[in-house]
């Protein structure tokens, strides 16, 4: 398929959020979760609140709408972070924020908010699911719309290289207005899907686990993923002097400015 197809393909009318299914999260599993961004008056959210506005800022100057949460150890905090970001950062921006599941073979966004996904991405990619916004969710009383995926277990690889890839990030950009749009990606050694996957974006953030990713994995992650330009760093559970004492910091610079 040429590139002039796939950019028919994607002309079509922007995603009409208000029509989109609504999703109530159960609160139990949003307690256990901890899905707090979307809670304004939950203390824990204020963290989120610091790092929604130095994100939302630097995205808007370095014109990035399109970026992925990446990390070099597993269990980091990414997914956690992606929801809770893209939670806290669609009660202040004008336009509708999305979140995507791109950890196809561990897919946990919609299960830590305890929603049962029939069909999502990865049918995405495998061409079972032509119509995009069939299998978008809107998270209630929120301008926060959620892709899902459900897992595979293999050639993750070959979907995030192949043209419905190219198909779903041409549509999301054209149907998208001036949203921001988050990706949960798996970490970057995991295997080659990140990398894959960040070609296509236009730009990255980096979830450091403290105490956990070293610097040298993070110096490795930075010339693994050159020349995708990295937003900025979230340095997660953290506890101590920067960042707050919630343990969450974010560095907009480069990261080894923190540890030099
Ligand atoms: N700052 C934090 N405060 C409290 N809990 C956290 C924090 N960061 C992560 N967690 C919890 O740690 C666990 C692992 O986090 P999460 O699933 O977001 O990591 P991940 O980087 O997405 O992992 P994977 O590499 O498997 O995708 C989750 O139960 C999450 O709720
Ligand atoms: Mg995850």
């Amino acid at each position: 398929m040429s590139q002039a197809d796939l950019t028919k393909m994607s002309e079509k009318a922007a995603i009409r959020v208000d029509e989109l299914p609504i999703f109530a999260p159960d609160l139990d599993a949003v307690h256990e979760y901890q899905f707090i961004g979307l809670n304004n008056r939950d203390s824990r959210s204020r963290p989120f609140h610091l790092l929604r506005t130095t994100l939302s800022k630097r995205l808007k100057e370095k014109n990035y709408r399109l970026v992925g949460i990446t990390s070099a150890t597993p269990a980091a905090g990414k997914s956690f972070l992606s929801m809770n970001l893209a939670a806290s950062l669609a009660q202040v921006v004008d336009d509708p924020v999305f979140l995507v599941d791109l950890d196809l073979r561990r897919a946990s966004l919609a299960r830590d908010i305890g929603l049962d996904v029939n069909r999502g991405i990865s049918d995405f990619l495998t061409g079972d699911v032509s119509d995009l916004p069939s299998i978008a969710i809107r998270i209630e009383g929120s301008n926060l719309t959620l892709f899902p995926t459900k897992r595979v277990s293999n050639n993750t690889a070959e979907l995030v290289s192949g043209t419905n890839f190219d198909h779903l990030i041409n549509s999301l950009r054209e149907q998208t207005g001036q949203s921001i749009i988050l990706f949960d990606l798996p970490p970057a050694f995991a295997n080659d899907d990140t990398m894959l996957i960040l070609e296509k974006l236009d730009s990255y953030i980096m979830v450091v686990d403290s105490g956990e990713t070293n610097r040298r994995q993070v110096q490795d992650m930075l010339v693994m993923l050159d020349p995708v330009p990295c937003a900025g760093t979230i340095l997660n559970r953290y506890r101590g002097g920067f960042g707050d004492s919630y343990g969450y910091g974010y560095g907009a610079s480069s990261y080894t400015k923190y540890y030099d």
